[in-house]
């Protein structure tokens, strides 16, 4: 079967899909997009997901395109056309199309793509053995909390990370500051059992997973701190995880060269792992939509 993409008002075969050339995604990676995950047919944190998308979107200042309302109704209905029920849901806005030139008219149109991936994210085999990261220098922009589209430092860190047959690639400052993942966010836990992670600032991407598990860590009595760490604390944590919408929460045994720990799952990020899965299946399938 053939995926069916939305474009710009209409649905169409994917492999037929076609965008601008003088779209300004595809001349200046002028855009912004999310990733929504589809779990049994329920999408996971969809509000949340959709403010995120509304906030890039404010802070490049391309107008929404759309209600969410109406926005909702096309992916529901990409969804039915894939029949999709697990996977993932890719929504992609561009500032719209113009002849080439860097400065922008605010009277463009933007433009939508919606399109879905089949499958679920790595399995529970993955996450009970641990996963090898890589560590690479963060070369990107100082705004990383908007979800732009602009990703070349984190596929170049994610093909460093693919070709030494890792998991993901961990990214860190010129002072040493663990920032992020190059699609994930990164958590330790320190010697005292506290979870650590990044605080939602300009500098990382503020992930809907990442504010997901700090509720729910929270709520199971866990202790949670926002604040920077350096790969020199990452790398004497008792444990190291990453979590993320198509990453869920996944357990670090190396980074680089160096161990984790014993080498073993962290019994942390497993519970965390658990928790998140029943977060995921007790959600409501038909209030998960209100936005
Ligand atoms: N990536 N940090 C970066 C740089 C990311 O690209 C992502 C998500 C995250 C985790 O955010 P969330 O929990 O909202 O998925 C953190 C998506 C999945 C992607 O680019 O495919």
């Amino acid at each position: 079967m053939s995926h069916i993409a939305y474009v710009n008002g209409r649905y169409v075969p994917q492999q037929n899909a076609q965008v601008h050339i003088e779209d300004r995604g595809y001349q200046f990676a002028d855009g912004i997009y999310e990733v929504i995950f589809l779990w049994n047919g329920c999408p996971v944190d969809y509000a949340a997901h959709l403010q995120r998308l509304s906030r890039s979107l404010n802070e490049l200042e391309i107008p929404a395109p759309m209600s969410w309302a109406a926005l909702t109704v096309v992916i529901k209905e990409v969804l039915r056309r894939n029949r999709l029920t697990t996977g993932i849901v890719y929504i992609q806005i561009n500032r719209g199309v113009a002849p080439r030139n860097h400065a922008f008219s605010r009277a463009l149109r933007p433009s939508v793509v919606v399109t879905v991936k089949h499958g679920a994210g790595p399995s529970e085999a993955v996450a009970n053995k641990g996963v090898k990261v890589v560590s690479a220098p963060d070369i990107r922009w100082a705004r990383r909390d908007v979800k732009s589209v602009a990703l070349l430092p984190n596929i170049l860190a994610k093909q460093v990370a693919a070709e030494a047959k890792a998991f993901e690639a961990i990214l860190y400052t010129p002072t040493g500051i663990v920032t992020e993942a190059s699609a994930s966010n990164v958590w330790i836990v320190g010697k005292d059992k506290t979870l650590v992670t990044h605080p939602a600032t300009e500098d990382i991407l503020g992930g809907i997973t990442r504010a997901t598990i700090i509720k729910l860590a929270r709520a199971s009595g866990y202790k949670v701190t926002e604040r920077p760490f350096t790969v020199k604390e990452m790398r004497a944590a008792k444990e190291v995880f990453l979590t993320g919408t198509t990453t869920f929460v996944m357990p670090v045994i190396q980074i680089d060269q160096h161990t984790v720990a014993n080498g073993a799952s962290g019994e942390f990020a497993l519970d965390l792992r658990q928790r998140y899965t029943d977060y995921m299946n007790n959600s409501n399938p038909k209030t998960a939509w209100n936005v």
